[in-house]
């Protein structure tokens, strides 16, 4: 299984619950595309689109929205929850239309999660038309109240504790995006960046929003007796957040928008 097929299946299975588990994504979603600011009748190509959050926002102010995702699981459910999207299966790095066929591409979330961000880019800017628009967000990773769990990975799986400094840790940083940005021969780039609160009902709801982070996946990976012990004391530790202000983590986002020459 290639590492996109083991992609797909993960955003398969989490289809049906991916809004309840990330529920900011709607309002970031919501953000990008004002930050974006297309015209009405714009036509609008989001990339990655999951269930919708930005294609939808754009939708809602008369663009007309093309939304493509990797997985049919997504498309699906986009499909069914808002017929006047044209929504369809298609890699990132691949898209299946002409050249200059959209005023704006967006994509939430998705360019850190790609094998090769710099083709999805590539194809990005081969579809926007001249002078249109690029607008992508990208998660921040932030340790601070979840420390305790990053050096529980450390102790299990060796993984190395991220930098307190967000720029240096993550998938991939503001920086690296915006070097990927301009490499692919983007102008006129300008960034902000939003901060939300998001609090977690109880431990399972913590261990959820972890899942499509790799950490399940390796907790998987462990024999029985490792994983039932990392999972006990991953229940203490979200305990004792919840005893000390309550599971609640503090989302950071970046939004960036550029422009085709
Ligand atoms: C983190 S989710 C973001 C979903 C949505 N944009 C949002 O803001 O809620 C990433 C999405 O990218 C999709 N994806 C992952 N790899 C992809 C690829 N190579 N081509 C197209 N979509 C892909 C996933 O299926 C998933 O729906």
């Amino acid at each position: 299984m290639t590492s996109t097929e083991h992609g797909r299946r993960k955003y398969d299975e989490l289809a049906d619950k991916y809004e309840e588990i990330f529920p900011y994504v709607a309002d970031v979603g919501q953000l990008l595309v004002d930050y974006a600011r297309p015209a009405a009748g714009a036509r609008v190509l989001d990339v990655g689109a999951g269930r919708g959050a930005v294609a939808r926002a754009a939708l809602a102010i008369g663009c007309r929205v093309t939304a493509v995702d990797a997985s049919a699981g997504m498309v699906e459910r986009l499909a069914r929850d808002y017929p006047a999207i044209d929504a369809r299966q298609m890699d990132a790095g691949r898209l299946d239309f002409p050249d200059g066929s959209f005023d704006l591409v967006t994509a939430g979330f998705v360019v850190q999660v790609l094998p090769d961000p710099d083709v999805a880019l590539a194809e990005f800017r081969r579809v926007l038309a001249p002078g249109g628009t690029l607008a992508l967000s990208l998660e921040k990773q932030t340790v601070g109240r979840l420390r305790w769990l990053f050096e529980l990975a450390a102790e299990f799986f060796g993984a190395p504790v991220p930098s307190d400094d967000e720029e240096e840790s993550g998938a991939m940083t503001g920086k690296q995006l915006n070097a990927l940005v301009k490499a692919a021969g983007f102008t006129d780039l300008v960034t902000d960046s939003v901060e939300m609160p998001v609090p977690m009902a109880d431990a399972a709801a913590l261990w959820d929003w972890l899942t499509p982070r790799g950490l399940t996946d390796a907790v998987h990976r462990l024999p029985a007796d490792r994983a039932e012990q990392f999972h006990a004391r991953f229940l203490a530790g979200a305990e004792h957040m919840r005893a000390n202000g309550g599971i609640s983590l503090d989302f950071r986002a970046t939004l960036h928008a550029a422009r085709t020459p």
